[in-house]
């Protein structure tokens, strides 16, 4: 059996293999995932892509804790990180190591993730000092949704690009092992990825950053529309669509179930 990869195995990684990482929120997902990932990331995105909820904001420490047990259950070789919900880490050092805690002892994940950029240093370097590894987030931060105003792409500004370069460095320097770089102008993803030591992991980046992630359900097709840095690799909303109207086709014309799926007296 392979070994769980390791949070110095993902920061040695940088400059020599791509990290691969998807989300998972559920326990088949990850076992089918896991064996071709370097990091599961329990993304708070659960929030709009399994609840239906508007944004990622409403999401709740529980809910991000239940989801990443499970995921920890269905996996054994990927580095399982889970997302510090919106609320649960902004408010101080303190209230982040008592959140992030709760979520490693209660679903034996090896990592937190959280966003933002110089405003979260402090926090990072105390929990990465406590015995927590932290995966930074910067660019298109969309628990900010509420401040940006949408969820378009950033660094388009001389000023904002200045910034989100600053953001990158700090998060590195504050000893993030990892770098989650969303939603950026590409020249903003490569000049961060050059200016960090560890690995800056794109969605919506370059395929010069050190690794891609992708929501699951977006790549495998379950949505009509994505954002334009998705590549959709299967269809299955349509597989899907297709075999429930076969199964209520069958259902309603009586040919489900047939003798394979029933249980006869023993002769
Ligand atoms: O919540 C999420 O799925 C994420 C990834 C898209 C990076 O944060
Ligand atoms: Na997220």
């Amino acid at each position: 059996p392979m070994k769980r990869l390791t949070v110095p195995a993902i920061r040695a990684a940088k400059g020599k293999t791509p990290v691969v990482v998807l989300t998972a929120y559920t326990i088949r997902m990850a076992q089918i995932l896991d064996p071709h990932c370097d990091m599961l990331l329990v993304g708070d995105s659960l929030g709009q892509v399994l609840y239906g909820l508007p944004s990622s904001v409403p999401v709740s420490l529980d809910m991000m804790i239940a989801h990443g047990a499970a995921v920890v259950r269905g996996s054994y070789h990927s580095l399982v990180v889970v997302d510090m919900p919106f609320g649960s880490y902004e408010e101080s050092p303190e209230q982040a190591f008592r959140s992030a805690a709760r979520v490693l002892k209660e679903t034996g994940a090896a990592a937190v993730k959280l966003e933002g950029g110089a405003a979260m240093a402090e926090t990072i370097a105390f929990l990465t000092a406590r015995g927590i590894p932290v995966v930074g987030h910067v660019g298109l931060t969309p628990q900010a949704v509420n401040v940006l105003g949408g969820y378009g792409a950033r660094g388009r500004g001389q000023e904002e690009y200045a910034r989100l370069i600053d953001d990158a460095k700090a998060v590195a320097q504050a000893g993030a092992f990892s770098l989650v770089v969303e939603g950026v102008v590409e020249p903003l993803a490569i000049e961060m990825t050059r200016a960090i030591d560890v690995p800056t992991i794109g969605i919506g980046g370059s395929v010069e950053c050190d690794g891609q992630v992708l929501v699951i359900d977006d790549m495998l097709g379950m949505f009509d529309r994505v954002p334009r840095f998705v590549k959709k690799y299967e269809q299955l909303s349509e597989k899907i669509d297709a075999a429930v109207a076969t199964y209520a086709a069958d259902v309603r014309e009586r040919r489900f179930p047939t003798v394979d799926q029933t249980y006869q007296p023993r002769k």
